[in-house]
């Protein structure tokens, strides 16, 4: 039976509760290799927390032992700690300046075009990617990598099979090439599936490729820590051939670009400059 403590509360002091969950970071990376250290603490420890109290843990220890020999209750943690809410095309009027400013003119350069979205989540940002260059008469020579530490969201992604709002930012000419409905499920066409390329990759630690004409890498560097977020712009600077461009979200403006050898195209795109 496990302790309940329905009231939320922990009945850890703070010292001891802060104890208790460094330990819990601790043994989750090497258990997992996941870092969460250099995920914002507030805001991951709240998540976490929330949950370990819904299943009645009174420590994180406990909760930590749990998740060890029960899948479903792992599958769940992972769930929370990667928060993986998406759409197509977000934020639309920034994927028109991509397509309509800096893919022609890239493609011009270079017809076979390289293009990474890192931390895909369940597909719907580089099928976003695929249909723009089908729509560019690009997809056949291009090559798009998807990646994501969440072997779930890519499992979906692969999948490719989505309800209505995941769909309400696709202008409606895109919709009607590149989606077909049946009994309310919208599957992504047979060309984008193939066309991208999935693969699981934590980006705290496993190494990055280069010579990448575009990076899509948007709404997951807002969880990091700043540390963890200056390491992973250079490194997304380096994986960039000289001249590509890094797009990133709405809310994750990079400050002073030049550190990291990029700088300013347009707001939220950054260009390799060395
Ligand atoms: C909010 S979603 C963003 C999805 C998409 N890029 C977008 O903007 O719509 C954040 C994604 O980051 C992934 N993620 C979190 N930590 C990661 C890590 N260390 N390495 C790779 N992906 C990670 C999560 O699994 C999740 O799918």
């Amino acid at each position: 039976m496990r302790e309940t403590w329905a009231s939320g509360a922990s009945p850890l002091p703070q010292s001891a509760e802060d104890e208790d969950f460094a330990r819990f970071v601790a043994d989750i990376r090497k258990a997992t290799s996941i870092d969460l250290s250099q995920y914002k603490e507030a805001q991951m420890r709240r998540r976490l927390t929330t949950l370990r109290v819904k299943h009645g843990f009174a420590d994180f220890a406990s909760y930590f032992k749990a998740l060890m020999n029960d899948g479903r209750l792992y599958n769940e943690f992972l769930d929370r700690m990667t928060i993986n809410v998406s759409e197509f095309w977000r934020n639309p009027n920034r994927w028109q300046v991509l397509k309509d400013r800096f893919l022609p003119a890239m493609l011009k350069e270079n017809p076979r075009l390289r293009a990474w979205s890192a931390a895909c989540s369940t597909g719907e940002e580089p099928y976003t990617i695929a249909m723009i260059l089908d729509s560019l008469q690009a997809l056949g020579a291009a090559s798009i990598l998807a990646t994501d530490i969440d072997e779930g969201a890519l499992a979906k992604a692969k999948a490719g099979a989505y309800l209505e709002r995941s769909l309400r930012e696709v202008p409606p000419e895109f919709a009607r090439t590149y989606f077909r409905e049946e009994n309310g499920v919208y599957h992504v066409a047979d060309r984008l599936k193939k066309a991208v390329r999935f693969e699981k990759q934590n980006l705290l630690l496993d190494r990055f490729g280069e010579g990448f004409d575009l990076i899509v890498c948007r709404n997951v560097m807002i969880y990091f820590t700043e540390e963890a977020k200056q390491s992973l712009y250079q490194k997304f600077a380096q994986a960039l051939r000289p001249g590509g461009i890094l797009f990133v979200g709405s809310t994750e403006q990079i400050f002073s670009p030049g550190q990291y050898g990029l700088e300013t195209a347009e707001t939220f795109f950054y260009r390799r400059t060395v």
